[in-house]
């Protein structure tokens, strides 16, 4: 994680995408990433970079009517969505036990309330918060 831990400045959602890809090559099963960052902030855009330097064939989508989207790639590969899931820690925890696991590298936008409860479930291996700078540009921090 060391290479790529660092504060970016991104101008496109292309650039964006690269970041994301560059963090998936340091991940490993089991892994645990958190996106934080404002409505539109970029953290999809993210994840897809991420899924497709994995190995994710296909479209890769906001997981709309379920919290996550799974996908089949050399690894297992899951996106969650918890930015519509107010106080996750008194749902059923088996919700998210579905996405998270040893075998499968996990993506997680909007973890911010409930980071702890994430915690509890896997190893989280890298915090990504990307801030609007106006216009196209992000700041995309990694840590
Ligand atoms: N530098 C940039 N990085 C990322 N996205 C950008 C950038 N510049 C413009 N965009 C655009 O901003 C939008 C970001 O949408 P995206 O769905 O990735 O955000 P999000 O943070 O996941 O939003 P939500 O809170 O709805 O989940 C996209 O339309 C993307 O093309
Ligand atoms: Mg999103």
């Amino acid at each position: 994680m060391s290479f790529v831990q660092g504060r970016y400045q991104s101008s496109s959602a292309a650039q964006t995408e690269k970041l994301g890809g560059e963090l998936a090559e340091r991940l490993a099963p089991g892994d645990v990433v958190l996106i934080e960052g404002e409505l539109g902030a970029g953290k999809t855009t993210f994840v897809r970079g991420a899924c497709r330097a994995l190995g994710v064939a296909g479209a890769i989508t906001s997981p709309t009517f379920t919290i996550g989207n799974r996908y089949r790639a050399p690894v297992a590969v899951s996106h969650l969505d918890l930015f519509r899931v107010a106080g996750l820690a008194a749902e059923e925890p088996d919700l998210l036990a579905d996405y998270l696991g040893s075998d499968t590298i996990a993506f997680v936008e909007w973890p911010k309330a409930e980071r702890e409860t994430i915690a509890a479930f896997a190893r989280v291996a890298a915090l990504v918060r990307i801030e609007h700078r106006g216009g196209d540009e992000r700041l995309v921090e990694i840590a």
